[in-house]
């Protein structure tokens, strides 16, 4: 084992990969010129990676990948997505394209409000504190008039801030519960800013109020911080048809219909299929989120939160066959921003933003939806006919013939043997070998 290392932020780029050189690669060269190759050779733009986060020391790519013909509330659209699993975008791609002639897919978002809270710890009489926080709201808005400036100014702002007894869960636990409109900003960084205000000026108010002097102990600050769950900016995204035309025998298009809404029923039962089946529409939620420089990590959260909002973990989608018609529908919490954060930083992201036509943060939201709604459908779809093996391995064969070094030749034809052949890791190599013979 190495001794740890002291002051490695503090240490030049090149001396951080000298270190990681020696510690762990023997010195190796090639280990170092594994990192320098990712390195871009434009240095303002190696630079402006550089200061996303602590000790860069290179770039890690993933690829940028485009799933057209979208039509999304009559709109066309075309997505990208960020993902290293080879078949998503395939699958959303084809997704669209299946929608397409029959109506697209719709989007709506029904609220955009997002919260945060401040934790506090309060043991004496319930009404001093409700007649305190009472007393002080005011004084608590008036607090982040100066945060809140250009915040209002774009029409959003702090909307509420309500205590809240949750005692009964914690013994001695109460919260100020905050309510902000954030317009087109996720806005992490302005809800925490105003919470922490507005947990200073209570902790400042509690100081001169006579009540807490008298009777009992003022409230202590726990910690304040944004909330993830975020129940009240959701969307909804959803396609129908009729079910005749969702194949071209009437027969085989009822049976599809309904095999797949069993397969929503079964997600909703059971949670080991639940969370393979949000998986997948993650798959489609993060590749754009991700594309569009937001948080995957908050929307993870947020999601999976949601999914198991009954007490039970379930499905995120639904779907129905009601008079011949076939239903499928997607509500899920999302908070995104198109403005502020790596949007107006990362030159992938403003190209992502331009590709979706500037979307404002609700129009992403539903960009958003109807990618992990068409991603369900497309597993769903491949699930309850022929399988996922069959496409997913397709599209993984072109990873195992890079495993294997194969040259362009080597591959094109490989593809073509391919279309008509089963493909395993195992009947990759033995074709190749015999290529090679
Ligand atoms: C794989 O990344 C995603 C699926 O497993 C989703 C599903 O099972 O619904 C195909």
């Amino acid at each position: 084992m190495h001794k740890p290392v002291s002051g490695f932020s503090k240490m030049s780029k090149q001396d951080k990969i000298d270190w990681l050189a020696r510690t762990y690669f023997s010195n190796n060269t090639e280990a170092i010129n594994i990192l320098r190759q990712y390195w871009n050779s434009d240095t303002k733009l190696q630079q402006l990676h550089d200061d996303f986060t602590e000790n860069a020391v290179s770039n890690y790519y993933l690829p940028f990948g485009i799933a057209p013909n979208f039509l999304i509330n009559d709109r066309l659209y075309t997505i990208p997505m960020v993902i290293e699993e080879s078949s998503v975008v395939a699958a959303a791609s084809n997704a669209a394209k299946f929608w397409l002639n029959k109506g697209g897919f719709h989007a709506e978002v029904f609220s955009t409000e997002k919260n945060g809270q401040i934790h506090l710890d309060y043991f004496g009489e319930k009404n001093v504190l409700f007649d305190f926080f009472q007393t002080i709201k005011p004084r608590l808005f008036d607090s982040v008039s100066e945060i809140e400036k250009n915040m209002k100014k774009r029409g959003g702002g702090l909307k509420d801030i309500e205590l809240i007894d949750s005692s009964g869960s914690l013994d001695g636990y109460f919260q100020l519960h905050c309510t902000f409109n954030t317009r087109d900003a996720m806005g992490a960084n302005f809800i925490n800013s105003c919470l922490e205000t507005i947990a200073t000026t209570l902790e400042e108010e509690c100081l001169g109020y006579e009540p807490f002097l008298k009777n009992s102990q003022p409230p202590k600050v726990v910690l304040s911080i944004l909330s993830n769950y975020v129940p009240e900016c959701l969307v909804k995204a959803w396609v129908s048809c009729p079910v005749s035309a969702l194949l071209k025998d009437a027969t085989d298009a009822k049976v599809f219909a309904q095999d797949f809404v069993r397969a929503v029923e079964i997600a909703n039962t059971e949670i080991r299929r639940a969370v393979t089946h949000n998986k997948g529409i993650m798959n489609g939620v993060d590749a754009v989120v991700v594309a569009t420089g937001n948080d995957f990590r908050a929307v993870e959260a947020g999601v999976h939160a949601y999914a198991s909002r009954s007490g039970a973990y379930a499905s995120l989608t639904k779907a129905t066959i009601e008079n011949e018609e076939f239903r499928f529908s997607i509500e899920i919490p999302l908070a995104l921003g198109t403005v502020g954060g790596l949007t107006s930083l990362h030159p992938m992201v403003k190209f992502a933003l331009q590709l979706l036509h500037k979307p404002s943060a609700e129009e992403l939201m539903q960009i958003v939806a109807v990618a992990g709604l068409a991603q369900n459908f497309a597993a769903i779809r491949s699930l309850v006919t022929t399988g996922i093996q069959k496409g997913h391995m397709k599209m993984h064969l072109m990873n195992i013939l890079n495993q294997l070094e194969a040259t362009s030749e080597e591959k094109e034809k490989a593809v073509r043997h391919f279309v008509k052949n089963t493909v395993s890791h195992s009947a990759a190599v033995e074709f190749i070998k015999k290529l090679r013979a």
